[in-house]
């Protein structure tokens, strides 16, 4: 693809099926960039102990294949699969574990991986269910973070990018399952 900053007409990319996109937010070489310092910061933030990088499925699948690649000390793989139930009547929401992972985590630097912070609810629910478990540490490492007021009540650890308030999709994030495989994260007109 020849532009990656401003507009893309519609078409310009067939992995958009016709559909026209705002702006590319993050393009391929960004992203790279960025995932690389990542793993970097991870690597020295982890000097010891047994590294669990747990990514959140489906969204976090292409950001957590680079991110390993650039983590440079041991460490295991290993994802959860959550539901939400929560209506829009509902502030809390519900969120459970439809695919528990199977790895021991008591006693694991676990590192949650996910694709984006919006609300916060999903890893709200989340951190507190893996809390449970005994974790020697537990943070949480998001490609993006929409930096929403009194949204998520933990800390990030590791953010990627500061997401602009938009629909995004790209790098694993998707629209209705659509665009998860493109190269970059763009906004949806
Ligand atoms: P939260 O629970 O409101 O923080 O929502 C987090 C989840 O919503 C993410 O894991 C994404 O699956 C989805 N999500 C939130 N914002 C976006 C977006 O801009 N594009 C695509 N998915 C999003
Ligand atoms: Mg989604």
């Amino acid at each position: 693809m020849s532009a990656t900053i401003g507009a893309l007409e519609t078409g310009s990319d067939p992995r958009l099926s016709g559909r026209a996109v705002k702006r590319i937010a993050f393009d391929e070489a960004a992203i790279a960039r960025r995932v690389s310092e990542l793993g970097s910061e991870i690597t020295a933030a982890y000097p010891d102990g047994d590294l669990l990088v747990l990514g959140l499925l489906k969204g976090s699948f292409i950001f957590l294949s680079d991110l390993v690649r650039e983590i440079t000390r041991p460490l295991q793989v290993d994802f959860l699969v959550a539901s939400s139930y929560g209506d829009a009547t509902e502030s809390s929401g519900t969120v459970s574990l439809v695919y528990d992972p199977e790895t021991e985590l008591e006693g694991k630097d676990i590192l949650l991986v996910e694709d984006i912070v919006d609300s916060g609810r999903t890893l709200n629910r989340l951190m507190a269910v893996l809390s449970e478990r005994k974790p020697r540490s537990l943070e949480i490492c998001a490609l993006l973070h929409k930096r929403i007021v009194e949204g998520l009540h933990y800390d990030t650890k590791f953010v990627g990018f500061d997401a602009p308030h938009e629909f995004l999709v790209g790098y694993g994030l998707d629209h209705a399952e659509n665009f998860r495989h493109l190269p970059y994260i763009a906004s949806l007109q």
